[in-house]
């Protein structure tokens, strides 16, 4: 049974309807110009009193890295050092979100970490603050905090709220093996080869698709600079890629720097046949159907009193 003092947690994955990729800059990162879109794929964070941090973690544990490296760790004792607090916290991740699969799964489970420390040591942090320190673990983190449909500049951490109506429906095909994110963006620099790259900007009909909610017309805007670099390291991702498409999703593309591929289709009848021909094309070793948007990192009940996965 947890403490009576423990709190929970439950954080989205995200996809991007859009990605524009800039320049490599001088510190390593790129400018970017994005859509995030948070999905109904959930990791669950508790935490509890402790002495130190530390972290546990349960469900699809493979690959997550424990101790210092764990990016929801490094959140914990970011907020600690920040707010004076000396006390601990036991963390317990409830994995769903794959890992490295260019959803922002670590991200996730640090903006977690940073709602679930914040209410258990009552820290008294304003939500900016507790935004400050998240675009310091990473570009994805304040938008796992915010949640919803958000235009993403700079690294992807400064974040303006779409205007976005409507629910839209996502069949996901995750792969067992994750990517690197480094390694897709430098991989992108290799491909582009010196060229010049035109201005980061999101299209005027991708914000028009999100505000009109239409499958279709949003479906015909979805890009992603990093897919041909994502499909280049991983070329098993343009089958997975043309089986959405020969079987009529509205629009298909690699999430983030992959490897995970984003369907969108019509609605929950359409996800269900597009998961099946997935699942029987052998292309892909999970498939999820999820919707969205979602709201970011919030506080839940306890998660022994909810059922289990999605919603
Ligand atoms: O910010 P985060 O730690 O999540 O980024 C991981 C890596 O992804 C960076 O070290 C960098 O190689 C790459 N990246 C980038 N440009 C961005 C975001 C991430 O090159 N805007």
């Amino acid at each position: 049974m947890p403490d009576a003092a423990t709190v929970f947690v439950r954080v989205p994955a995200k996809i991007n309807l859009a990605l524009h990729v800039g320049p490599r800059r001088r510190d390593g990162y790129h400018d970017l110009a994005t859509v995030f879109h948070a999905v109904s794929l959930y990791d669950d964070l508790s935490a509890g009193p402790a002495d130190t941090v530390e972290v546990e973690v349960v469900g699809s544990t493979e690959a997550v890295p424990l101790g210092r490296d764990n990016l929801a760790v490094r959140a914990a004792q970011l907020l600690a050092r920040h707010s004076g607090v000396t006390r601990g916290a036991h963390l317990r991740i409830t994995k769903r979100i794959p890992v490295a699969g260019g959803m922002a799964g670590g991200s996730a489970d640090a903006a977690a970490a940073l709602v679930a420390c914040d209410a258990l040591w009552r820290t008294g942090l304003s939500r900016d603050e507790l935004r400050d320190l998240a675009a310091e673990l990473g570009s994805d983190v304040p938008f796992a905090l915010l949640g919803g449909t958000a235009l993403g500049t700079g690294r992807g951490e400064q974040l303006t709220p779409a205007l976005a109506r409507g629910e839209y429906h996502w069949v996901l095909a995750c792969s067992s093996e994750g990517l690197s994110t480094p390694a897709v963006f430098a991989e992108c620099d290799r491909l582009r080869d010196g060229r010049v790259v035109p201005e980061t900007r999101v299209r005027a009909s991708m914000m028009q698709a999100v505000r009109t909610g239409d499958p279709e017309a949003l479906g015909a805007c979805l890009v992603n600079d990093l897919q041909a670099a994502a499909v280049s390291l991983r070329p098993g991702l343009q089958r997975t890629l043309e089986v959405g498409r020969a079987e009529g999703a509205h629009g298909g593309l690699v999430s983030g720097s992959g490897p995970t591929v984003v369907f969108l289709v019509s609605d929950a009848e359409a996800a269900l046949d597009l998961s099946v021909a997935l699942s029987a094309s052998g292309t892909t070793s999970r498939v999820e159907r999820v919707t969205g948007p979602v709201p970011g990192a919030r506080l839940v009940e306890p998660i022994a009193h909810r059922p289990a996965g999605r919603g």
